[in-house]
């Protein structure tokens, strides 16, 4: 089937778009529309490339969300090989690293350029003609896996190069891929949540999510990749400096933590800057890499074995600490999961003060046999939260005893449970303050309904004081205007803020509110996913198990979940009174998708369409505001006339009415299509 010109020249709009949006977003850290704005437009591609077939490319960015699926990485030898660094933990190995340089270079002074170390996954990858056509890892330095398919979900990997730089036929460039560590977290809780093992560090996390043969998975991950290196020559790249900037100008992410050193001196201050620093980063880094800045004196000095002798790595120390476990207590999630938290004497940790750790579960206690009074190790992982990973036995005081898991809920006494095939304790009551306050935080959360100014602690107060006790009070504070007023440190102004903030969040999309709602193991994506099946809430209500099993990357745990949920009448009543309320609960009305043209008017369809159902055409002039009837009357404001259209027709001219062609109802029809979910 041939593509209308219409088509594709939207295709090409929107393609360019995104990989603008990509690339302002991931690369130069400034997005210009919302995740919403960009799901929708992505949306809308996918559905013009569901349609026309032709219009797919290897490097459409629809290729970001995956779909492929890989069996067997196949094996890529690299030209030139992947090398490693030496590393040292030493400020005077560092210097004897300078001085075997001067000496070798028979310079007195030379230049370095020194970057962060990230503690990722390297990486090479391949352009063609400007396009990507290789992503593969390191592999043993010579030969690597080809990962293509899940390296084109990094969305700061251009899928073609940008212009500016006027890239070569060929290109190679490195780097390292890594995951945020609030992705990280998320990631994790999400597994925990499913009863799946947990990812040690965001490094192992990365390592594992290339490996993954469902590049749809790797797409939901949301891998990042910084790039350092260019392996080939390219004309008027002298220096890594100038590598660097060139990556940049052909649409690479480059860490911007870098600097030019002209001393060993200024290497070492860089280093001792980013051993103090590294956590008010989003990702880790384990040192500093420093290169010789001259692309001509590093291939002078070469390499030796398995790395080159013009670059060195320069770790941070360990990230561990002794301390002592003062107590054990415990919080009690939204779900009511009982979690127990170290209390520690506070101790200096990686550039702050550490005080408490999580704990985890009883078993890691029991496997521990920690006790009160202990002396612990104490490490700062991925996640910002510290973990308690030993005990020192040796130096456990006399009198210390086994440690017992509390058997009723520290907040409403409840008596706890542990369910067959769990690692956690719960509280049951669902009315337990520590639960309503949870559930209440999840929904304002800024993933969920992004209620700005309604935090823990404003949470707190207006569950303490009865104002709301369910999300779904929050929207009838207004009528409790005068109670808000007058709680300590609210302020009118406050008030005001805080219920146009309440007011505002009505509008967020049905996927958010899926997630806001708080039904078990239905994070992010899970909701995504069910609000583009179900388009409302109502629906979701009254799906069964199989509607729901049957969606992709929904198994027996989540449906179950989702069923036992609208299943009690409590969250019922919750849903029905956010609805009430006017929170978005359908994915259709939103009004803004509107289309003058269409918007309040009734058509008649007739003849066939060539590009569409009439079922389609219908849901696309509904959606565009306008109305479709089955007769032409007096009411009918335009007939829109495929081919071999017949009596409807000639009444429409009998009676008057405009008669629109199938090209000019596509012309109309595209805007919406171009502008809003389709
Ligand atoms: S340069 C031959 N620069 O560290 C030069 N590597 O042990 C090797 N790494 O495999 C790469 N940050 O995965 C370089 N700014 C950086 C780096 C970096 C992290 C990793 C890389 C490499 C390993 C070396």
């Amino acid at each position: 089937m041939s593509v209308p010109a219409s088509f594709r020249e939207q295709h090409a709009r929107l393609a360019d778009e995104l990989r603008e949006h990509d690339y302002r977003y991931y690369v130069l850290a400034e997005p210009v529309i919302s995740d919403e704005e960009y799901d929708r437009r992505m949306r809308d591609l996918q559905d013009l490339e569901q349609e026309y077939p032709a219009l797919r490319s290897p490097n459409s960015p629809t290729q970001r969300v995956g779909g492929s699926v890989t069996k067997d990485f196949p094996t890529v030898s690299h030209d030139v090989p992947m090398l490693s660094l030496a590393n040292t933990y030493d400020e005077d190995e560092v210097r004897d690293f300078h001085r075997r340089i001067t000496q070798e270079l028979g310079r007195e002074e030379v230049t370095y350029h020194v970057e962060l170390k990230l503690d990722g996954v390297a990486l090479s990858v391949r352009y063609r003609d400007g396009a990507l056509v290789l992503g593969a890892t390191r592999g043993d330095g010579t030969q690597g896996d080809d990962i293509t398919a899940n390296v084109k979900t990094i969305r700061s990997i251009p899928l073609r190069l940008r212009d500016e730089a006027d890239p070569p036929a060929y290109l190679e460039a490195r780097g390292e891929v890594l995951m945020y560590k609030e992705d990280f977290r998320r990631l994790n809780e999400g597994r925990e949540e499913r009863g799946e093992k947990l990812f040690a560090n965001p490094r192992n996390s990365t390592a594992g999510t290339l490996k993954l043969q469902d590049s749809s998975v790797v797409a939901q991950r949301n891998l990042r990749a910084f790039m350092y290196s260019l392996p080939g020559t390219i004309r008027g790249v002298a220096t890594q400096h100038e590598a660097l900037e060139y990556l940049r100008r052909c649409g690479f992410a480059v860490n911007p933590h870098r600097r030019v050193c002209g001393s060993i001196d200024e290497v070492i201050a860089f280093w001792r800057e980013w051993e103090d620093n590294r956590d008010t980063l989003p990702y880790e880094i384990d040192g500093v890499v420093v290169k010789l800045n001259d692309l001509d004196e590093q291939a002078e000095l070469g390499s030796v074995a398995k790395s080159p002798r013009w670059a060195i790595a320069f770790k941070f120390s360990g990230r561990t600490a002794r301390t002592v476990l003062k107590d054990i207590t415990f919080q009690v999630g939204r779900m009511g999961t009982v979690t127990p938290v170290a209390e520690l004497e506070p101790v200096h940790l990686a550039g702050s003060t550490i005080s408490r750790a999580t704990l985890h579960n009883e078993d890691f206690i029991r496997e521990m046999d920690l006790r009160v009074g202990d002396h612990v190790v104490i490490e700062k992982g991925g996640d910002v939260i510290p973990k308690v990973t030993d005990v020192l036995l040796g130096e456990r005081p006399e009198h210390t005893t086994p440690f017992h898991f509390i058997t009723s809920c520290p907040e409403c006494g409840t008596e706890l449970t542990r369910p067959e095939g769990e690692a956690a304790w719960f509280c049951e009551n669902a009315e337990c303050p520590a639960q309503v306050r949870g559930r209440i935080e999840h929904f304002a959360s800024r993933n969920a309904m992004d209620i700005e100014g309604l935090g823990e602690a404003v949470i707190d107060v207006l569950v303490s004081t009865g104002l709301i006790s369910s999300y779904a009070d929050l929207y009838i504070l207004g009528n409790r205007r005068k109670d808000l007023e007058s709680l300590e440190r609210f302020g009118k102004k406050s008030v005001d803020n805080l219920l146009e903030n309440i007011e505002q969040s009505k509008q967020r999309p049905l996927e958010r509110v899926v997630h806001a709602i708080g039904v078990r193991y239905v994070g992010q994506s899970v909701s995504r996913l069910l609000a583009e099946e179900f388009g409302s809430l109502d629906a979701l209500a009254r799906a069964d198990r199989e509607d729901l099993e049957r969606i992709d990357g929904i198994g027996p745990r989540i449906a179950d979940s989702v069923i036992a949920f609208f299943q009690e009448e409590h969250n019922r009543g919750l849903v029905t009174r956010l609805m009430d309320a006017g929170v978005t609960h359908t994915r259709e009305e939103r009004k803004d998708n509107h289309l003058p043209f269409f918007e309040g008017k009734t058509f008649v369809l007739t003849g066939s369409l060539s590009t569409f159902t009439r079922d389609e055409a219908r849901s696309l002039i509904e959606r565009a505001g306008g109305k479709v009837t089955g007769s032409v009357s007096k009411n009918t404001d335009a007939v829109i006339a495929g081919a071999e259209a017949g009596s409807k027709l000639s009444k429409a001219r009998s009676l008057g009415i405009d008669i629109i062609e199938e090209d000019e109802f596509i012309e109309h029809i595209s805007e919406l299509r171009s502008e809003n979910g389709s």
